[in-house]
């Protein structure tokens, strides 16, 4: 993760980049700082434990035309003022995003030789090798470094006395942008918005030499390369709260939005990606968190819709397990940014290994639409809260449509209208439902469980998974029938367990579960779209009823209830929702 970002030109380069990092904070926001090569060639480096906000004082003097900048997650070393980037050694500046796997190895020839090291990072033996490899060739010593280098890195260097930015990429992304008379690179687009009409993404083990004047690229092997290079469309996400007092809740509110723009988007690639996915007798679907949470639903989709074998694993998990995949496997990789490494790496192995691989992801030049064989867009819009909201319901119904065209050959008018319909529901349940009392009652808990049967459990764990990440709540999702064997124990005065029930059939047997925990002295709640369900527990416990979606694509509504349950608990605990401690939006390191 990190976000990065390089400009050399006419302007001052610091503010530049201070303004590059800001709109790349969703990537880290442990610590930030700046280096700045001025006219005479001197570097000089600000940084400081916290948000990129904290350098704005900092960067006041600090005159230049070419600087480089980091946001951190910190991997390796906590987040201090010493671990931040950027880091030096001699001659070198650098700032790195990703993970050098054999830094250990690597640091011992200097600590050998009774170098000192001023932080516990990985990255900061980076720029002792530059340093160490330095001839009067910036590009060939950062070349013989990053040969020796195990892992994944997007790296910047700058040098004393030279005017220009190196760059090298292996795995971790970086976008460069051609300006006139400047020119910028970065770890990702929306650094770039608006500062640039041209853009290109270098490929593994690219290398790369910025002036003010041109861009050279150069491949693995030092030849002279080009990359494809395309507008710049980014737009740098607003930034403007539209009133809302959060980011979390302004998203949540967008949720009818997404829902409504990814399926307006659908049509138009339908054909491509049904090209893509034909003849496939087995669906595997991929995602981390979030994703995966969708993916559990997709994976329902596609069981009930076309009776096929369908899986849905974390990407993490199946790019390590040796997984079994023929040509008629179709691999549907979910992914909000399109940039998570886990991600990303287990559609590049599913390719390799003979499937078709679909991005079902929100962001259309992302690594992952790159190395797919079709892109499916989810329209939810820049998601600035690093918690999935939005993104989560686009994904949720970008793969009820995957699933349905596959199995009939296509999309209906009518299944389309269908959907249509969603959008407003989500609108009425955000307008009407009070989650208060009990997102009040989650604050309080020692732990909260929520339980649900088939698609209400796939809910359940994205309740849960929202809760403790923007409230710091324990809590753990379960399939219903699952308490009575093992988290019963748990159960008391101090625990909520918050039932979904959504799907009529299934309900019947849900309700037990509740009974079971209000028999046993625990408090519970009800979350339903069903009125007879919803009399069975009103006065024994707290109910919230939802619009009904069909069983389905309540999944899209019943997920605004436990977003929204989070959202709460989290502004009752005081906490930052927007920004959750250890986080980070975009997870592009293992
Ligand atoms: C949780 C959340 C994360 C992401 C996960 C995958 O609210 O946002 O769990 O879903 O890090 O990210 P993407 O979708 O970008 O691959």
């Amino acid at each position: 993760m990190c976000g990065i970002m390089g400009y050399i030109g006419g302007k001052n380069a610091a503010e530049n980049v201070l303004e590059g990092l800001k709109r790349l904070e969703y990537r880290g926001y442990d610590s930030a700082g700046i280096a700045v090569l001025d006219n005479k060639g001197t570097i000089s480096v600000v940084k400081r434990q916290g948000r990129v906000i904290k350098l704005e004082p900092l960067i006041k003097n600090l005159q230049g035309g070419a600087a480089i900048g980091h946001t951190r997650w910190a991997t390796h070393g906590r987040p201090c003022d010493g671990n931040a980037h950027p880091h030096s050694a001699g001659r070198i500046t650098i700032v790195h995003n990703g993970i050098i796997e054999n830094y250990a190895e690597l640091k011992k020839q200097f600590t050998d030789e009774d170098e000192t090291f001023f932080s516990e990072t990985d990255s900061e033996v980076v720029a002792k090798l530059i340093n160490k490899n330095y001839n009067g060739n910036l590009l060939c010593a950062l070349y013989k470094t990053v040969c020796v280098l195990k892992g994944s890195y997007a790296l910047m260097a700058i040098c004393e006395g030279v005017d220009a930015i190196a760059v090298a990429k292996c795995k971790s992304s970086v976008i460069l942008g051609f300006g006139s008379g400047e020119n910028y690179c970065a770890s990702d687009e929306p650094a770039l918005a608006g500062k640039c009409s041209e853009i290109c993404s270098l490929e593994d083990y690219d290398l790369a030499l910025i002036t003010r004047k041109s861009i050279q690229i150069f491949d693995g092997n030092l030849n002279p390369v080009s990359r494809t290079k395309r507008p710049n469309t980014a737009v740098s996400a607003s930034l403007d709260l539209n009133g809302y007092p959060h980011y979390m809740l302004k998203e949540l509110h967008e949720v009818p939005a997404s829902i409504k723009n990814t399926v307006s988007a659908f049509p138009e690639v339908c054909g491509s990606y049904l090209k893509a996915v034909a003849g496939a007798d087995r669906i595997i679907l991929l995602g981390c968190g979030t994703a995966y949470h969708a993916a559990l639903i997709g994976k329902r989709y596609f069981e009930c819709f076309a009776r096929i074998p369908a899986e849905a694993e974390t990407s993490g998990e199946f790019r390590y397990k040796n997984p079994v995949i023929t040509k008629n496997t179709a691999v549907l990789a979910i992914s909000q940014s399109g940039e998570t490494a886990d991600t990303v790496e287990a559609a590049r192995l599913a390719s390799s290994l003979g499937a078709k691989v679909v991005a079902v992801t929100n962001a259309p030049y992302s690594r992952l639409t790159r190395i797919s064989d079709v892109s499916v867009p989810v329209e939810a819009g820049s998601e600035i809260c690093v918690a999935a909201t939005k993104s989560y319901t686009g994904q949720v119904a970008a793969l009820y449509l995957c699933a349905l065209a596959f199995a009939n050959g296509g999309i209906s008018e009518k299944e389309l209208s269908e959907l249509e319909k969603i959008p407003k529901l989500c609108k009425t349940a955000l307008n009407d439902i009070n989650v208060d009392s009990l997102a009040q009652m989650c604050a309080q808990s020692h732990g909260v469980y929520f339980i649900g049967k088939d698609l209400d459990y796939a809910v359940a764990l994205e309740g849960s998974l929202k809760l403790k990440e923007v409230s710091y709540v324990p809590s753990e999702g379960y399939p219903a029938g699952e308490l009575k064997h093992g988290t019963l124990a748990l159960i008391d005065g101090n625990t909520v367990s918050v039932a979904l029930m959504f799907d009529e059939k299934l309900s019947e047997k849900c309700s037990n579960a509740v009974e079971q925990v209000l028999s046993r002295g625990g408090k519970a709640a009800v979350i339903t779209d069903s009125e007879t369900i919803a009399n069975k527990f009103r006065n024994r416990c707290s109910v919230i009823i939802m619009p009904n979606a069909g069983k389905y694509l309540s999944p899209l509504v019943s997920a605004v209830a436990v977003q929204a349950i989070a959202y709460k608990c989290a502004v009752f605990l005081g906490r930052d929702p927007d920004k959750p401690r250890n986080l980070a939006k975009s997870v592009t390191v293992e």
